[in-house]
């Protein structure tokens, strides 16, 4: 039988990455969209990214019994004190979008040499009477110098993962999913899905 799992987004992006990873392995993944499910707004105000996957996939769980797993993930650049980092949603909507967010990264670092940033993806997986377990994924890179690149979204035109020398944007989704935050920490999760024997 097929392992059913929620995750708690409306990010269509993200649902794609991740129904990528786990549908081969027999795991169905459900969006908050497809099941019609309409969680309150909880802000997302720990310190950690940890903490905020855990208040999104709490939100979720109060109006179903299924599993659920829930993702937090920023983008830390090193001259700008590791910021946006936890903050990188808020980031992007207090600068106009994503668009704009990235012309603002590129115009603070113009002068600056060390444009070494990471990608951090923390997954929570809740199921219902079990303590709440972590999976990271953490990814090492810089900032371009301008955007490259058209797949994608949020910072993928910028964050050049240093593994393949080329922008999130300007991969496949697969080879994305094989280098990526978020694909790493996914890849942990398969793996304890796999050992309890809820996925292939
Ligand atoms: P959250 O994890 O959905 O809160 O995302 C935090 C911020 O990072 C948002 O601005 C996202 O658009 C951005 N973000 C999350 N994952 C990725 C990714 O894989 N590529 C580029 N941007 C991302």
């Amino acid at each position: 039988m097929n392992y059913e799992i929620i995750l708690a987004t409306n990010n269509a992006h993200k649902l794609k990455e991740v129904r990528e990873i786990l549908s081969p392995h027999k795991i169905v993944v459900y969006g908050l969209n497809d099941l019609n499910l309409k969680p309150e707004d909880a802000e997302e105000n720990a310190d950690t990214y940890q903490g905020n996957a855990l208040i999104k996939a709490r939100s979720v769980q109060k109006l179903t019994t299924m599993p659920i797993i829930a993702d937090d993930s920023g983008l830390e650049i090193l001259a700008m004190d590791n910021k946006p980092g936890l903050k990188s949603a808020r980031f992007a909507s207090e600068c106009g979008g994503h668009d704009k967010a990235i012309q603002t990264i590129l115009d603070y670092l113009k002068d600056k040499e060390d444009r070494s940033a990471r990608f951090i993806c923390d997954i929570i997986l809740l199921n219902e009477g079990d303590k709440p377990l972590l999976f990271e994924g953490i990814v090492s890179g810089h900032i371009a110098d301008k955007p490259f690149g058209e797949g994608g979204f949020g910072y993928d035109p910028i964050f050049v993962c240093d593994e393949l020398g080329k922008t999130y944007a300007e991969m496949s989704q697969e080879e994305k999913n094989k280098v990526s935050h978020r694909g790493k920490a996914l890849k942990k999760l398969l793996t304890y899905l796999k050992i309890n024997g809820k996925a292939i």
